[in-house]
């Protein structure tokens, strides 16, 4: 019993990193809407170039997910079988809000993140911001990402929808980064604190990041081509 509830805990450990992994090198991504269209309308052509590797970071996140959820959810349910009656009186002494959401902010980031394929992946809403071509310099017409998100952060409920759903993420990750490094063994008490901060700046980076890009089209400091 202990045994495979440690191994369960170290799946959502490296599901978990694999997933924060993605949130870095998709803000990275992301982040090229402020170089101009041409740059980050090249970089998605670019992605779809290396379709085999495009495919193995899709099934990798998808198997994240899904075994994140799954796990998670397992232990939850083994946790209260051992406890079914519950502490009349919660201690909250080594918990903080972040850690205590964890399966609420979660379940939130699930949903945003079914949105957000719906939205910028397949299109399905406001299809015509996702209909817009840009030509590319030495390739021709291809699908224009800039303006699409522009134009849609440009729309104030779903820039509000994103900045409150990569709130949930930011934290999120307050307590997720170092809890796993905590489960896979990297702990010492000399490094809980530095790996506790490193944590929540991570979180704070990644917040500011993701935020910086639907605020700056309602701050119409970018604009749409079309
Ligand atoms: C300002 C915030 C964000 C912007 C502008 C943004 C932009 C985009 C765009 C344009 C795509 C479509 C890529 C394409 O099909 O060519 C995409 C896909 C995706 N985004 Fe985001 N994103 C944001 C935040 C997030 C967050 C916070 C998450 C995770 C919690 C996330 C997860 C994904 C995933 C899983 C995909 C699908 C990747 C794939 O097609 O394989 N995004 N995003």
């Amino acid at each position: 019993m202990f045994r495979t509830t440690v191994m369960q805990k170290a799946i959502v450990a490296v599901t978990g990193l694999v997933m924060v992994l993605f949130l870095i090198a998709h803000l990275s991504g992301n982040l090229l809407v402020f170089a101009g269209p041409a740059a980050i309308n090249s970089y998605a052509v670019g992605l779809r170039d290396v379709a085999a590797l495009l495919w193995t970071v899709r099934i990798v996140l998808l198997g994240s997910l899904v075994l994140h959820v799954y796990f998670t959810i397992r232990l939850r349910r083994l946790s209260y079988q051992a406890r079914p009656v519950s502490y009349r009186q919660q201690q909250y002494a080594a918990s903080t809000f972040a850690s205590r959401t964890m399966l609420l902010t979660g379940l939130l980031i699930f949903s945003y993140v079914a949105f957000h394929l719906a939205h910028f992946t397949w299109g399905k809403i406001y299809p015509q911001y996702y209909a817009a071509t840009y030509f590319l310099d030495g390739r021709g017409p291809v699908h224009d990402v800039y303006s699409m998100v522009v134009r849609s952060f440009q729309v104030w409920w779903i820039a509000l929808l994103y900045i409150v759903a990569v709130t949930f993420v930011a934290l999120h990750l307050v307590h997720a980064t170092q809890s796993a490094l905590q489960t896979l063994g990297i702990y010492h008490r000399r490094y809980t604190e530095p790996i506790r901060k490193a944590s929540i700046v991570l979180a704070v980076l990644l917040w500011i990041g993701y935020v910086s890009i639907p605020v700056a089209a309602m701050a119409h400091l970018l604009e749409p081509l079309s």
